[in-house]
């Protein structure tokens, strides 16, 4: 395969993905998720928009600080403050990006922007300039570039070549295109204007009619070298194109679609339970590649097929895409050692102490639970992960529940290392449970979502909770796991609670 068919893929995860309602990141869950796309072989990481808060622009500077190979590349406006925050955030990373953008679109324009075509244009120039003046790699976007007339978006990068970009992303901002138009329009634009051949051309496609993915490939096929996309297709509305979509089509698919990218493949279902973990947002059972569904065989002639040859129904092996092929794993006799490797073999690095942690959470379970499957030991890491450096922690529940009313739960809890406990009654034992916490944390945020999964079959499955809060706008996802559905339904309160009083500081200080 040659250079040519090499595509460049961005992540926008923590940038676009993180615009989605409810899936915002704290700083740490930042850096983790940083280092795991880097690991994986993303080439550009757009890790926040710096100018939008102080957290953004430290979570930017942090990241590029702890780069080393993928470029990273930050989001700004076409204004002089933007840019000149954005080239600080990113300045000290290995290869900095600064991604400028202005929307080209009639209606955004005239209704956004309130700018004339001429003042937009003027906008291009100066601020891909700018952007120049401070970091060699510029890229520049047409935002809703879909719904732009054409000779103005080619006036505009032609403008943004002329004063500098380095790469021209045309995105499709509200998910209008379809494949053969978008293919079409980037062809039209490579074919039109000058110098297009010296830049790289970028794809940036939104998944409101669900084409995101066809779209992106419709792109590549005709000349774009770079795939903006996101883990578990993350984004604004319905979306971005999914990540491990766009790798798995290239993969599976290099007879009709030959473009190669250099993310390791193996090391996807570990970055999509991450993403899934750090916003609560569930992954979609048959959601493709990385859905619990994706390598299950229900059926009885489908697995009779499966048992002959895999090749039967499978396209794709569950390894390529890091799920492991046994899932059955360990039991109560299990030691330290092989519990190390199997949580190293899921993808995850502990220090001694959160190992030793994490063991002794194992083997807590093990006692309650025959047979422990990889997806009970994640469930038990991510829960393990959610509930470091909280203010508040869970300690012990005691629930009365029943037909016989009144359900009261008795929590025990600490609030900065202090120990604080209440009984309660509810109308049902969950409203038990959260009554209590509200009666030791008092806070006027709602619940907005209650969502309650099995992470394995079996009556003794653990329960995998997830709680979305919303105070006043700010939303914050906790999940938790627990044999029992009402202490992970807690501890999931909790760490939501805790995550929406750590946004509310964060827009505080911003
Ligand atoms: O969807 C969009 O147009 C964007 C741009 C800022 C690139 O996210
Ligand atoms: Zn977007």
């Amino acid at each position: 395969m040659s250079d040519n068919n090499r595509i460049l893929i961005f992540d926008t995860t923590m940038r676009d993905g993180e615009q989605s309602p409810g899936a915002s990141m704290t700083h740490a869950e930042k850096l983790e998720l940083a280092d795991v796309l880097e690991t994986m072989g993303v080439d550009i990481i757009e890790a926040g928009f710096p100018a939008s808060s102080i957290g953004d622009f430290e979570a930017v500077r942090e990241i590029a600080r702890r780069s080393r190979s993928s470029t990273i590349c930050g989001l700004s406006r076409a204004t002089e403050k933007d840019i000149d925050r954005c080239g600080e955030a990113v300045r000290e990373a290995a290869r900095p990006r600064i991604h400028t953008f202005i929307s080209t679109s009639p209606v955004h324009m005239k209704h956004k922007l309130q700018m004339g075509p001429n003042a937009v244009l003027e906008a291009v120039g100066r601020s891909v300039a700018q952007a120049r003046n401070l970091v060699d790699d510029v890229e520049w976007s047409a935002e809703d570039a879909t719904r732009t007339e054409f000779d103005f978006l080619c006036k505009c990068i032609d403008a943004a070549i002329h004063a500098g970009a380095t790469t021209i992303n045309v995105p499709d901002t509200v998910g209008y295109t379809h494949p053969d138009e978008y293919g079409a329009l980037i062809r039209s634009l490579r074919e039109t204007i000058p110098n297009s051949d010296k830049v790289i051309w970028s794809t940036h496609c939104h998944n409101d009619l669900g084409l995101a993915v066809a779209n992106s490939i419709a792109g590549a096929q005709n000349g774009a070298r770079q795939i903006e996309c996101t883990i578990n297709g993350l984004g604004e509305r319905a979306g971005n194109a999914a990540l491990e979509e766009i790798v798995m089509a290239f993969k599976v698919r290099g007879d009709s679609l030959p473009f190669e990218t250099g993310v390791d493949s193996t090391r996807i279902a570990r970055a999509s339970q991450m993403v899934s973990r750090i916003t609560g947002f569930p992954i979609q059972y048959n959601k493709a590649i990385v859905g619990k569904n994706a390598f299950a065989h229900e059926s009885g002639i489908h697995q009779d097929g499966m048992l002959k040859n895999t090749e039967t129904y499978e396209i794709m092996k569950p390894e390529d895409v890091g799920v492991s092929k046994s899932s059955l794993v360990m039991g109560k006799l299990s030691g330290r050692n092989a519990f190390r490797d199997k949580v190293g073999s899921l993808g995850y690095e502990l220090d001694p102490d959160s190992l030793d942690e994490a063991f002794r959470r194992f083997k807590a379970l093990a006692d309650k639970k025959k047979q422990i499957f990889d997806d009970d030991i994640l469930a038990l890491i991510d829960d393990q992960l959610s509930a470091i450096g909280e203010r508040v922690a869970f300690r012990s529940l005691r629930v009365i529940a029943g037909s016989e009313g009144p359900q009261t739960a008795d929590l025990a809890v600490l609030v900065d290392g202090n120990e604080a406990s209440t009984s309660c009654e509810g109308n049902g034992p969950v409203d038990a449970v959260f009554n209590a916490i509200r009666q030791i944390v008092d806070h006027d945020a709602r619940l907005d979502l209650y969502q309650v999964h099995a992470v394995t079959g079996g009556t003794d499955a653990q329960a995998e909770v997830s709680v979305r809060l919303n105070g006043e706008g700010i939303m914050a996802v906790g999940r938790a796991s627990d044999p029992d559905t009402l202490v992970a339904s807690a501890k999931a309160y909790i760490y939501a609670l805790n995550k929406l009083e750590a946004r509310r500081m964060k827009r505080m200080a911003a």
